[in-house]
């Protein structure tokens, strides 16, 4: 190993802690990945990622070869073995959007426990998406309590914000904008620090509660900027403006950027939806009522269905109508439908009588599992022919290259696109949702 070379532990194979494992690796550190479940530590050991995630198979087996990577159901072993641990556990949404700590909780419990007996100075690093005071309150408490030993003292505690789009993972981890290290105290900040030496990027040091908090305001804000232009898109459309230009207009501002600022049918995934909703919850919590991320919250909610009421007003009644759907995943390349806008769509239409017919390319077999009696088809064509309309609702690359004759299997040409991908001189006569 060279010099700044680490050995480090990740609790957690979701997409934050698989990428962020393999990620280290890459970067010549050793790096054991720890899961309870058995099954999923053994395909991540074959060289089969259990997420699909572009780059993450190619890197992963990579890393196997090497030697520098390896996935364990041992967490005490893990964490003996290395000089910090990353907690990336799920941190879902509970009641009325409050985050639900349990599984950060337990696995802090666990890890002090390690710690009772390491004689090694170790870092505890809390990647995990959680509300400001989270770290200092639960997990600084947890391992306190189960190591009995102090923070600050003998052992370290961090805060490093994770800022991985899905699908783009990989590339984000490997090449970030920035890197935010939120610690206790100096000398844990300084072992992060040199974990990331060979980055390269900017890297911000903070306390852990400022640390937390970037990364909530950072979702907030690009969750903020997407309400936003769908507000301007809803008022365009009123009056025959395209919201596309007018935003091309507003992001040549090198002030506002011209990213996250398309137009559409909401924003879905994983963390949008969960952490505005968390952020709003403690806000509450503090006493203060964070009106307009309440709105960009429900204005979100609202925007998910608008394709439906803009079909109703083309078609009528929407009883027994063929109505296909192109695209379910939140995003193009990927399965996930977490708080898919079509989820909503399809709801809204089931509820409407009207038949579904849906194609994804990727994210069929999970919609199945929440939808299991609408129709599902092996291509868009196949979702066009005699369908009496057609939603877009994710912009998959493959239905940019959509063309007049294929939508001329339709029964009634009706196309209403939430993405806007068709191409003008490829396909005529389209509405869009926002132009
Ligand atoms: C998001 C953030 O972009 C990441 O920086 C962050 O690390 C991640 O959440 C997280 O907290 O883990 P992700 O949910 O993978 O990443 O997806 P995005 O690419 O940000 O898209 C989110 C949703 O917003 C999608 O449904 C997308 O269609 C929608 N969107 C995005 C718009 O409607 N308009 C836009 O201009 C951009």
């Amino acid at each position: 190993m060279q010099d700044d070379e680490m050995k480090i532990s990740i609790i957690g194979t979701g997409y934050v802690g698989l990428t962020t494992g393999v990620g280290f690796a890459v970067k010549g550190n050793d790096v054991l990945c720890v899961d309870i479940d058995a099954a999923k530590v053994e395909t991540i050991n074959s060289g089969v990622s259990p997420i699909y995630e572009p780059l993450l198979d190619d890197y992963l087996k990579k890393v196997l070869k090497q030697k520098k990577f390896r996935a364990t159901i041992d967490l005490s072993d893990a964490v003996n073995r290395s000089e910090a641990s990353f907690i990336s556990v799920g941190t879902p949404s509970g009641k009325d959007g409050k985050i639900d700590l349990r599984f950060i909780e337990e696995v802090s419990k666990q890890i002090g426990q390690v710690l009772k007996d390491k004689k090694d100075y170790h870092v505890v690093v809390v990647k995990s998406t959680v509300v400001p005071e989270t770290t200092e309150k639960v997990v600084v408490e947890n391992v306190e309590s189960a190591s009995c030993k102090k923070a600050g003292e003998d052992f370290g505690v961090c805060m490093n914000p994770e800022f991985l789009r899905e699908g783009k993972a990989m590339e984000d981890f490997l090449t970030p904008d920035r890197i935010v290290i939120g610690s206790i105290d100096k000398r844990s900040g300084d072992v992060i620090e040199k974990l990331y030496s060979n980055f390269k990027a900017s890297i911000l040091r903070t306390d852990v509660k400022t640390a937390e908090m970037i990364k909530y305001a950072s979702n907030a804000f690009l969750a903020t900027k997407i309400s936003f232009t769908n507000e301007i898109g809803n008022i365009c459309k009123r009056l025959c403006i395209d919201v596309n230009e007018v935003m091309k207009g507003v992001g040549m501002d090198s002030r506002i950027s011209p990213h996250f600022l398309n137009a559409g049918c909401g924003y879905g995934g994983s963390c949008f939806p969960k952490d505005v909703e968390a952020l709003i919850w403690k806000a509450k919590e503090t006493g203060y009522e964070p009106r307009l991320l309440d709105e960009v919250h429900e204005l979100n909610n609202r925007q998910k269905v608008v394709l439906v009421d803009q079909l109703e007003k083309r078609i009528g009644k929407l009883k027994g109508k063929n109505i296909c759907l192109l695209g379910l995943a939140f995003k193009p390349d990927s399965d996930d439908i977490r708080e898919a806008s079509s989820i909503s769509i399809i709801s809204k239409l089931i509820e409407k009588g009207a038949k579904v017919k849906a194609y994804d390319p990727k994210a069929m077999e999970n919609m199945e599992k929440l939808f299991p009696n609408i129709q599902y088809v092996s291509n868009a064509k196949e979702a066009l022919a005699g369908s009496d309309a057609c939603l877009i609702v994710t912009e998959w690359d493959e239905f940019r290259k959509l063309e007049d004759k294929d939508f001329d299997a339709m029964r009634n040409r009706i196309i209403i696109e939430g993405r806007r991908i068709l191409d003008k001189a490829k396909v005529s006569k389209f509405d869009g949702i926002c132009w």
